[in-house]
């Protein structure tokens, strides 16, 4: 047999290999997601709910889902006239309140103010660390400033409010946390490499924390989104028009899976099967092959 058959043959072995492993993650995952009893109901009380990045997108569509829910709102981020207007829409359809913090979240500034206002609020229920932002291009050319802004508001923000949050949940035997990664946490990618790292990060964090957790009653997950429709890519300045409709998910569907896995206690959200089997795939094919992939993503976008 000559070098090159060997070669297809070998990966050929180790793709069935790999599917067929990440095949029985799959049912297994499936399987576990309906023998567990939803969690239980939360008492019937004023309960509040803080949501970061709420002016558009993902923690727009998680305020709304919120507010619907029952849980008066404090929403956060830096376009405040967006803030109101979600505000009184909820106030208007809702029957909860709905308060505005305008503070910017890469600060250690909008950091504290919005510690204090977790503190500061009884009965905290659920905490959504969502806001964030996307960039394109070389690490070596990039602006340090939007760097360390992003590392600021991935990673220190969630940090932050996830400790000043946890001590009255704790006390209280409830609660909920979600921070919003991405499906880049599985994947390392060149030209999003502090992307991809921070949002790498916040999966570590609150499947690290998770652990920590059980028991407690207070439930924390990170959510992990492929394409969604919403400002995202424009404000991050991504080519996405020529992308085909069937990648693309909408903030709601993606808010709705997330409200289902943490009713069922799933650490790690994928919404859209699509995108939970490439999650899957990052977690069972050898290192190389996920390497292979930033490289063709890299001269792609080249
Ligand atoms: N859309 C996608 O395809 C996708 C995929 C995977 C993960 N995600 C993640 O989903 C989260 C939400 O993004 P999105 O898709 O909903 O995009 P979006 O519509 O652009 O929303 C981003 C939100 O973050 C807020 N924000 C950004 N920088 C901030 C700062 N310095 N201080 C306070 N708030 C700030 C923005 O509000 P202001 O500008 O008003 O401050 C906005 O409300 C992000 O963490 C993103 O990484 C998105």
């Amino acid at each position: 047999m000559d070098g090159g058959e060997s070669v297809v043959k070998r990966r050929f072995w180790w793709g069935l290999g790999a599917g067929t492993l990440a095949m029985l993650y799959f049912l297994r995952r499936e399987q576990r997601r309906r023998n567990l009893p939803p969690v239980q109901a939360e008492p019937e009380q004023a309960r509040y709910a803080l949501v970061t990045g709420a002016s558009s997108g993902i923690g727009a569509a998680y305020a709304l889902r919120l507010a619907n829910e029952g849980y008066n709102l404090i929403l956060v981020a830096r376009r405040e006239e967006r803030l109101q207007a979600l505000a009184t829409e909820i106030k208007r359809h809702c029957n909860v309140e709905a308060r505005v913090l305008v503070a910017d979240l890469a600060t250690p500034q909008g950091q504290a103010q919005v510690e204090r206002a977790i503190t500061e609020t009884e009965s905290l229920d659920v905490l959504v660390n969502n806001a964030g932002f996307g960039s394109q291009g070389d690490f070596a050319g990039s602006e340090l400033p939007e760097q360390v802004a992003m590392h600021s508001l991935h990673v220190l923000a969630p940090m932050r409010f996830t400790r000043a949050a946890l001590p009255q949940m704790l006390a209280r035997g409830r609660g909920s946390i979600v921070n919003v990664a991405s499906l880049m946490a599985f994947y390392p990618l060149p030209g999003q490499v502090s992307y991809s790292a921070t949002k790498t990060y916040l999966k570590t964090f609150t499947e690290a924390l998770a652990l920590e957790l059980r028991g407690t009653g207070v439930r924390v997950q990170v959510l992990c989104p492929g394409f969604t429709r919403t400002e995202f890519q424009l404000r991050a300045d991504m080519e996405a028009s020529n992308l085909p409709d069937f990648v693309w998910m909408s903030a709601t569907r993606v808010v709705e899976q997330s409200f289902r896995d943490l009713q069922y206690g799933e650490v790690v959200s994928v919404p859209g099967w699509g995108y939970r089997l490439l999650a899957a795939l990052a977690c069972f094919v050898p290192r190389p092959w996920l390497y292979y992939v930033g490289v063709v993503m890299r001269d792609w976008r080249d």
